[in-house]
């Protein structure tokens, strides 16, 4: 079956409300209503310009989607500073990423909180960009394979296989983020590869078939299309070249 390719940008800590709603608007002039037919493109602003992002999108009558880039795993409740899954859910969000390797890194989330966040997304009626990916460490140890495949099945753990091909998953080497350094065409196909056949092993041919998994990595317009060319790999997350709305554009239009 045909899975329809998912390019998101995940502004990260980048851009005031203001400077949101200039993006999205740029991002929206430089596509074509084509684009969306091939491509389903995503943003993930910071949680302050959601709803400035949501009133362009939905003004222009764009066809661009709603994402967030992290999220707590009640509904609502005495936990300062957080964000719920129903508030996302009702600013029009439709992606949540979870476990995104900054917030696994830096913030000490763990695979059990990765996997609470993942279920409280979806109860929302939410699709979870699911992050794993292993550190150059782990990959000069070779156990790249041990990682990502624990990450996928902690967070995975117990879904139905219709649900978990709903999925998006994002293959993302932390050595490669924010580094410049991308994996080559041939290490992200073969890390994405198995992450499939782990998918299949756990949840059937079918789940494997339908779930989307993304490469994220160091994207940009120029090694965009030599990813998307690889059967397994199904998008893109993309962090730095997603801010100016000019290379975003180009990189979704990857087959130009
Ligand atoms: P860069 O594209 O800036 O390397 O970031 C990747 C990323 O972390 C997307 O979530």
């Amino acid at each position: 079956m045909a899975r329809k390719d998912l390019i998101a940008g995940n502004w990260k800590m980048n851009a005031t409300h203001l400077e949101a709603i200039q993006m999205v608007q740029k991002l929206g002039y430089r596509l074509d209503p084509g684009d969306y037919d091939r491509v389903e493109v995503v943003v993930c602003p910071p949680f302050t310009a959601l709803r400035s992002v949501q009133t362009v999108i939905e003004s222009d009558y764009l066809r661009i989607r709603l994402g967030a880039q992290d999220v707590h795993w009640e509904a609502q409740g005495a936990f300062t500073g957080e964000v719920s899954p129903l508030m996302l859910a009702r600013l029009g969000v439709k992606y949540v990423i979870v476990g995104h390797s900054e917030r696994r890194h830096l913030f000490g989330e763990d695979d059990a909180t990765v996997a609470r966040k993942l279920r409280a997304v979806l109860a929302h009626d939410m699709t979870p960009i699911v992050a794993v990916g292993e550190t150059l460490e782990q990959r000069e140890q070779e156990i790249t394979e041990e990682v990502i495949g624990g990450q996928l099945q902690a967070a995975l753990e117990g879904l139905d296989p219709a649900t978990v091909g709903d999925l998006v998953v994002a293959y993302e080497p932390v050595w490669a983020i924010g580094t410049g350094r991308t994996a080559s065409d041939e290490q992200a196909a073969e890390a994405i590869g198995f992450l499939r056949r782990r998918v299949a092993e756990g949840w059937g041919e079918a789940a494997a078939d339908r779930v989307r998994i993304l490469y994220g990595g160091s994207v940009t317009p120029g090694n965009v299309a030599g990813l998307m060319a690889k059967r397994d790999i199904d998008g893109a997350l993309v962090g730095g070249a997603s801010l100016d709305p000019d290379k975003f554009a180009s990189l979704v239009r990857y087959w130009i």
